[in-house]
């Protein structure tokens, strides 16, 4: 079993769609996946379908999930199996999260162990998983660096758009300081999302990004692609939406890279 951290704290870069899609099509691939929602905002579990089961009003409720969730893994201290769903896709595991998380990092400030509740919740875990990928909220706030903690190898979505490089020296930063907690995590590598072949700016970012990253940048770069912002909607993943778009395409291509590469 191997874990993952999607991170990057800008918003809006493509960390919830690349682990919705690289999780499903590693899961298409025959893989055992597992993804976790780390984000109070909840988007990796609305994205999948998993809120479309419970009514509007309990889902939105701020005080309490109507179901398990990572808040009770990492509050409450639930075994994290105890909030396993399964989704539409065979060999994909959710753990749900809930806008109830978003106190949770003002609750673990006074804990004992911070930074690695998340790191001991997922030890305890034995079930058959090949990859465990974590969803992060777009900050560098204690739901991140439990998140960095408790990952072998760190994944950044950089979106390519202007000022896509901003902020990456912070990132590089605190996962260097999060090695001396946790020594094993690695820049596993970078992913270059919402290409537009239209535009010089994406060819200038991918430039400046293949430059800084060299090898640790995945070959695929995943195109910017309507479908694959229609799919949460539905509540689907674009392996089940659309997979011959060119945004599922590129997923597809992403999860071989990234199998090979782990
Ligand atoms: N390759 C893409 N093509 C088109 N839209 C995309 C693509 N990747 C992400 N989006 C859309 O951009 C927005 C931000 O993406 P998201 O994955 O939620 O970013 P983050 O999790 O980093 O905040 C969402 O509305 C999403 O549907
Ligand atoms: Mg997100």
């Amino acid at each position: 079993m191997k874990v993952f951290v999607i991170a990057n704290q800008k918003g809006g870069v493509g960390k919830t769609t690349t682990t919705i899609n690289l999780g499903a099509s590693l899961a298409k691939a025959g893989k055992r996946v597992l993804l976790i929602d780390l984000d109070p905002q909840a988007n990796l579990t609305s994205g999948v379908g998993f809120s479309q089961q419970f009514s509007k009003d309990s889902w939105q409720n701020t005080d309490t999930a109507p179901y398990k969730s990572i808040y009770d893994v990492l509050i409450e201290k639930l075994p994290i199996s105890s909030a396993f769903v399964t989704t539409s896709i065979e060999n994909m595991l959710l753990v749900p999260s809930h806008l109830s998380l978003a106190g949770a990092e003002i609750e673990m400030v006074n804990m004992l162990s911070r930074e690695t509740l998340l790191k001991n919740a997922i030890k305890d875990f034995k079930e058959d998983v090949d990859y465990v990928l974590i969803d992060c909220p777009p900050s560098l706030g204690l739901l991140t660096i439990n998140a960095l903690c408790a990952a072998d190898e760190l994944v950044i979505p950089i979106q390519c758009e202007y000022f896509a490089l901003e902020g990456l020296g912070q990132l590089l930063h605190t996962t260097k300081l999060i090695k001396t907690v946790n020594p094993q995590l690695n820049i596993g590598g970078v992913v270059l999302t919402m290409f537009d072949s239209r535009t010089k700016l994406s060819e200038s970012v991918v430039n400046d990004v293949k430059e800084f990253f060299k090898d640790t940048m995945f070959q695929t770069i995943v195109p910017r692609n309507v479908r694959l912002s229609e799919a949460p909607s539905h509540g689907k993943t674009i392996v089940e939406y659309d997979p011959n778009s060119t945004g599922g395409i590129a997923y597809a291509s992403l999860a071989h890279e990234f199998i090979k590469r782990f």
